[in-house]
């Protein structure tokens, strides 16, 4: 009754608040599931802390490579405009994958979103806390760093977990800012001021939650924009075939002209007279696939069923630059910063990827030893003493050869840190 109470007051859903207060009642972080609650006490030493991103793969790279190079700010006077010297040039970052659960897109279609949430939360503790684990050994660690902010680097994760997870930081007490992906999606269609109608491409949890036509809905209205027709299309393999894996055997060309058209094809039933013109590439993974996306939509003009209903010239929005700019004015705005000569306790950014604890009894495997599709799916939140995953460093070899080619290509920042 006292739980149901406070969960109330909290309004967090059970799902979410159970692991909100398995947290809070093991304030010393070496349980699973748990972080050092004191580890903010000290505000000049919180901000020299690093600062967290997490996705449900690799997708997320994205996200972190625009944190890596983004100049839109001076870093002296905070104004806006570029300065030479990249805005997040004294911080250092930790990344993680929760690639073992991966995608995350799918746990909506088989109504498992309450178990999402959880890993979502699940997510961020593990961000927060020192607990990880070596690549070969049965025990974890306490030398990972906790982090002063936290960057939810998938979209899925921000529609389903944004709201949950700024909750539980207001219900742990603890200083840290939470940045999403949608909301600053939604300010990139806002600055781009193209013409015409919008086309998200999202996974299918992204759509289904409904999170990028509400917010852009409210972002161009709150700027007085008239809002122009939105469609969007879920995909359920796009993401997968981006990341290499096996379940997904067709080229991402292919997967990506499967999804242009269904997007095409969701806009005509719109009726909208200007043809589709701004795409949100509403899924961490797809800035990795956006030559071939665009190509998808240059052969789909060469149709004439198609030739009027896409416009010649696509603008792409890719959130991860306006996310990385909102965190920018966020820890500004909170004095987390660090400025010029100041530096970080850590040397190096930091790399995590879970991987299924195989020594877990319960636990079911494909035969590539990933998590068994069926067995993934039908987990339930609430069993917080059960760890079917564990986080290791990410290494280069751990990324499979498909997507790591396009990270080496696409996103060199990243590839820079990652493979030191
Ligand atoms: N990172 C996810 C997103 O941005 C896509 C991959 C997945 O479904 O896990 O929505």
């Amino acid at each position: 009754m006292k739980r149901l109470v406070l969960l109330l007051l909290l309004n967090v859903p059970a799902h979410a608040g159970d692991i909100v207060e398995h947290a809070r009642s093991h304030p010393d972080g070496r349980a699973a599931f748990s972080f050092d609650t004191d580890a903010w006490k000290d505000t000049e030493a919180t901000r020299h802390l690093p600062i967290g991103v997490f996705d449900s793969g690799i997708g997320g790279l994205t996200v972190l490579e625009a944190l890596l190079t983004l100049d839109a700010f001076n870093n002296d006077t905070l104004q806006p405009g570029a300065d030479g010297t990249p805005d997040f040039a004294q911080e250092r970052f930790i990344y993680f994958g929760d690639q073992a659960n991966m995608p995350y897109g799918n746990y909506s279609a088989v109504d498992r979103t309450d178990y999402l949430r959880e890993l979502i939360v699940k997510d961020a503790v593990f961000l927060l806390g020192r607990r990880a684990w070596p690549k070969e050994g049965k025990e974890p660690h306490f030398k990972k760093p906790p982090v002063k902010a936290i960057v939810i680097a998938c979209n899925t994760a921000t529609a389903y977990g944004l709201e949950d997870l700024r909750k539980a930081v207001a219900a742990w007490r603890i200083p840290i800012i939470v940045v999403g992906v949608v909301e600053a999606g939604a300010r990139g269609v806002l600055e781009s001021k193209a013409e015409g109608g919008i086309g998200v491409l999202a996974t299918v949890g992204t759509c289904a939650s409904g999170a990028y036509p509400r917010t852009i809905t409210q972002t161009l209205g709150l700027a007085g924009r008239t809002v122009p027709t939105i469609a969007q299309q879920g995909s359920a393999t796009l993401a997968g075939a981006i990341e290499g894996d096996s379940a997904f055997p067709e080229s991402v060309a292919a997967y990506a002209l499967k999804e242009a058209r269904a997007l095409a094809e969701a806009y005509r039933k719109t009726e909208a007279a200007a043809p589709l013109q701004t795409i949100v590439l509403g899924c961490t993974h797809y800035p990795l696939a956006k030559a071939e996306i665009d190509t998808a939509f240059h052969t789909l003009r060469q149709d004439p069923a198609f030739r009027d209903l896409v416009a010649e010239k696509r603008t792409f929005v890719n959130p991860a630059e306006a996310t990385a700019k909102e965190l920018f004015r966020e820890l500004a705005q909170a004095r987390l910063r660090l400025k010029k000569g100041e530096s970080s306790i850590l040397p190096h950014d930091q790399f995590y990827l879970s991987v299924p604890r195989v020594e877990e009894t319960g636990i079911q495997l494909a035969d590539d030893g990933s998590l068994d599709r069926d067995y993934k799916y039908s987990r339930s939140p609430g069993l917080l003493d059960f760890e079917d995953t564990k986080n290791v460093p990410l290494t280069p070899d751990l990324i499979p050869a498909a997507s790591a080619r396009l990270v080496r290509e696409r996103l060199p920042a990243v590839w820079k840190q990652l493979s030191r």
